[in-house]
């Protein structure tokens, strides 16, 4: 028969434009979890995307070309024109990001920051209103409609006040904070009636999703039951669907020459040293200075690893136009300058710190020349670098040192050696006992992590959601 219509909508495109001269582009793979998530989603429905394809387009001739070499990959792209800095820079990465994650709203500009935050809502309101616009174009009777994360909250509403028969899901993949947190932020209750429109609502962890549920109560005064929020006797769902990745791209990539190949130059230029890896975007909330504070604290207290150990730091550049990003990165910048300072030498360095990304290839051998993977995460959705770490690990078995604050913890927590990123003795203990554990120790660790990841895959997750989405909307409609 037929095959299911599904419509994935993320701010995102898996693949991102990258101009290479008049009216032509390259498609390259976007960076991030949730991009690297969906590509392992099943191709049982016939997929359509539509997204931000990372451009800018000045005008209808260039945004026709692009659309079409979009087309031929199942892509619709959204243009935002000049809504696109205050959504995107603003509202989402500089209010709802920080405060999804506990960092609270940004404090400077107390003077202005009521105008501000408007303008931000504004065009937050606007931006997903040409998502409604875009999607509207391409919908199909019957199609179902995936929302993903927090670009998009107020499309669940717009579309349902479109056609209320619209099978909407919506999907976070970053963790839901508590209500105390979530109640500061202004537009608290507008967001939280437009997700409630939606037939499903899907988080990372049983946390997260409890938190999300008891915000709707405590603002909105609405009832919170085991199969999700209750309003004037409409269900809204709300459920957990872990994340996971593909694990079988990992393994194979592990076995081509050219991986082997870099696997061996590594192993050569580190030789005579255990390599402790980390892989972050470039954010606050990964915690890269409490990684580097751990770091050093272990180079002061361990002198005799002092020769014998390099932490290899991939910061992923993200969000360049967020004030906060930069803060960041020149703090980053900072303590790699001090500990190197301190405790290299003419011929070695203890912190390779890059700013930049690797290609996959490259990405796999570093993974599995890795003794420790260091994930310090002070926040973070569900952390898809941990489960990529351990499935290119099957040769080396190396350690996970994992922060309980990020929802691998839930999944990997067995595994791993977890850590609270902000104990700065704590973090230099696990290096520690990272580095020392025995054989034996790391192989049982690893099994059972191993095992977890191959099961819990990404195409997994995508069934599950579309499966549970798919009930939830027919059980709904015998009810009228
Ligand atoms: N990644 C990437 N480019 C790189 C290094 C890593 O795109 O140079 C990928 C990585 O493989 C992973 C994703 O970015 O799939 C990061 O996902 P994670 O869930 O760890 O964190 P997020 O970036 O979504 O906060
Ligand atoms: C996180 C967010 C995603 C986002 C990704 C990369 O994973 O949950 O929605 O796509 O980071 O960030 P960016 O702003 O570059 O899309």
């Amino acid at each position: 028969g037929k095959r299911q219509r599904l419509l994935v909508v993320a701010n995102r495109l898996p693949v991102s434009a990258k101009r290479t001269g008049e009216n032509s582009w390259s498609l390259e793979m976007s960076p991030g979890g949730l991009v690297s998530g969906l590509l392992g989603v099943a191709t049982e429905f016939e997929t359509k995307w539509v997204g931000w394809p990372g451009v800018d387009v000045y005008d209808v001739v260039e945004e026709k070309a692009l659309s079409e070499s979009l087309a031929e990959i199942k892509c619709i792209p959204v243009f935002f024109g000049e809504v696109f800095d205050q959504y995107y820079n603003g509202y989402c990465n500089g209010i709802l990001w920080p405060i999804l994650h506990h960092l609270g709203l940004p404090q400077e500009d107390h003077n202005d920051t009521n105008k501000t935050f408007q303008t931000q809502y504004d065009a937050y309101k606007k931006a997903n209103r040409k998502f409604r616009d875009v999607i509207i174009e391409n919908y199909e009777e019957g199609d179902l409609v995936w929302i993903h994360d927090y670009h998009l909250m107020f499309l669940p509403q717009y579309l349902k006040e479109y056609n209320k028969n619209i099978k909407v899901g919506w999907f976070l993949h970053s963790p839901f904070p508590s209500s105390e947190v979530f109640k500061t932020l202004p537009s608290r209750s507008e967001l939280l009636r437009s997700l409630l429109t939606a037939d499903l609502l899907g988080f990372h962890t049983y946390d997260f999703a409890s938190h999300f549920v008891s915000t709707c109560t405590r603002i909105l005064g609405v009832e919170g039951t085991p199969e999700g929020i209750v309003d004037h006797g409409k269900v809204t769902r709300v459920a957990v669907f872990p994340i996971g990745i593909d694990p079988n791209r990992f393994i194979k990539a592990c076995e081509l020459p050219e991986v082997r190949q870099q696997m061996t130059e590594l192993k050569e230029r580190f030789a005579g040293k255990k390599v402790i890896l980390g892989v972050d975007r470039l954010d606050m909330i990964k915690g890269i200075p409490q990684k580097f504070l751990g770091f050093e604290k272990f180079l002061e207290e361990n002198m005799d690893w002092r020769d014998k150990v390099v932490l290899v730091q991939i910061a992923v550049p993200t969000r360049n136009s967020v004030p906060e990003y930069r803060k960041v990165k020149d703090q980053v910048h900072g303590l790699v300058g001090r500990i190197n300072g301190r405790f290299g030498s003419v011929s070695s360095l203890p912190i390779h710190h890059l700013d930049c990304s690797v290609d996959f290839n490259f990405l796999c051998a570093l993974y599995a020349i890795a003794d420790v993977m260091l994930v310090t995460s002070l926040r973070d959705g569900m952390n898809l670098v941990s489960y990529e770490f351990i499935a290119c690990q099957e040769a080396k078995k190396g350690v996970l040192v994992l922060s309980e604050f990020a929802g691998a913890a839930q999944s990997l927590g067995a595994g791993a050696i977890l850590v609270n990123p902000w104990d700065v003795t704590e973090v230099s203990s696990a290096i520690k006992e990272a580095l020392n554990m025995p054989a034996e120790e790391r192989e049982k660790r690893h099994r059972v992590n191993f095992q977890y990841v191959k099961t819990h895959s990404a195409k997994k997750w995508g069934n599950d959601f579309m499966s549970e989405l798919h009930d939830t909307f027919s059980e709904s409609d015998m009810k009228i």
